[in-house]
């Protein structure tokens, strides 16, 4: 059988790639969508460490929670079932913030944004490329470099979606988190969600947390478990075994050429010229 085309995998929207799993009915309607105060969203750039942030946030709670599968993922009938969840809900999405439902705006929802170093999100992304079936193919990873840098890839540029959401970092609601901090001390990180979500956790829970956290812990359980294809924190695939492929900082320069990388670097600096950072 051969491979399914581009455009049986891919839809624009606003401007930007999604893939045919987050239906355009659905995306169309997102601006209606009924935020409720308690929501807790977990906002991220694909293959910035979304399924490690979530791990974490649902072992923080002891009371009900219900890790749906993000916002954007799936069709029309989406809405409806996670308008009937009568439990809180941690709603993932990779949507950019203009994009989000201003309902969750106007309610002040608690907001969680994960960031990487997108030469590491780059070559994260990459290999999820090629493991994907959800996603086009790409030959090479120059080729890849390439549609990373232009943003013609899934969700569009890295550059676009960080600046969208660093706007509004200082947002009373809205808890700034990065991957490289949490691999540097994780307990730290995790003391600081539990704080912006007003969860009263002991030391020796976060401990408990971060250990059950780890890289090889979340991998191995993910093997073990027969995952429900409905069920992902990631609207481009239903199969975690893609997720945990190697976690860890700095695997860029695996695959950056010297010359990628200052080409990377000169985007990065013009770029960000509107940043903070
Ligand atoms: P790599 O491909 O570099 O290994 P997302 O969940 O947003 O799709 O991000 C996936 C990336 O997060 C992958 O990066 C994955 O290995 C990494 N990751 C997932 N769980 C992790 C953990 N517990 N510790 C460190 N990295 C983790």
């Amino acid at each position: 059988m051969s491979s399914p085309s581009e455009a049986e995998l891919i839809h624009m929207f606003k401007g930007i790639p999604f893939t045919t799993r987050s239906s355009p009915e659905l995306l169309k309607s997102l601006d209606t969508f009924d935020a409720r105060e308690d929501d807790v969203l977990l906002v991220s750039y694909p293959k910035s460490g979304t399924h490690w942030l979530a791990g974490v946030i649902t072992k923080l709670y002891n009371t009900q929670v219900t890790l749906t599968s993000p916002i954007e993922f799936g069709d029309i009938s989406r809405l409806e079932e996670l308008n009937k969840l009568s439990s809180k809900r941690i709603i993932p999405t990779h949507l950019d913030y203009d994009m989000l439902p201003p309902n969750f705006k106007n309610k002040k929802c608690k907001m969680i944004y994960i960031s990487r170093n997108p030469k590491d999100t780059a070559v994260s992304m990459y290999h999820y490329y090629r493991d994907n079936p959800n996603l086009p193919t790409v030959d090479t990873w120059t080729a890849f470099f390439d549609l990373f840098l232009k943003g013609d890839v899934v969700c569009g540029s890295w550059f676009d979606h960080f600046l969208s959401w660093e706007e509004h970092e200082n947002d009373k609601n809205i808890l700034f988190l990065f991957y490289e901090d949490m691999k540097k001390d994780l307990p730290k990180t995790v003391k600081e969600i539990s704080l912006f979500l007003g969860l009263n956790v002991s030391d020796n829970d976060i401990q408990d947390i971060c250990k059950k956290s780890s890289f090889s812990e979340m991998k191995s359980n993910t093997e073990k478990e027969n995952s429900d294809p409905s069920h992902t924190v990631c609207a481009l695939t239903s199969n975690r075994k893609l997720i945990f492929r190697k976690g860890t900082v700095g695997d860029w320069k695996n695959y950056f050429t010297p010359k990628q990388n200052e080409r990377f670097e000169e985007i990065f600096n013009e770029k960000m010229k509107l940043s903070k950072r």
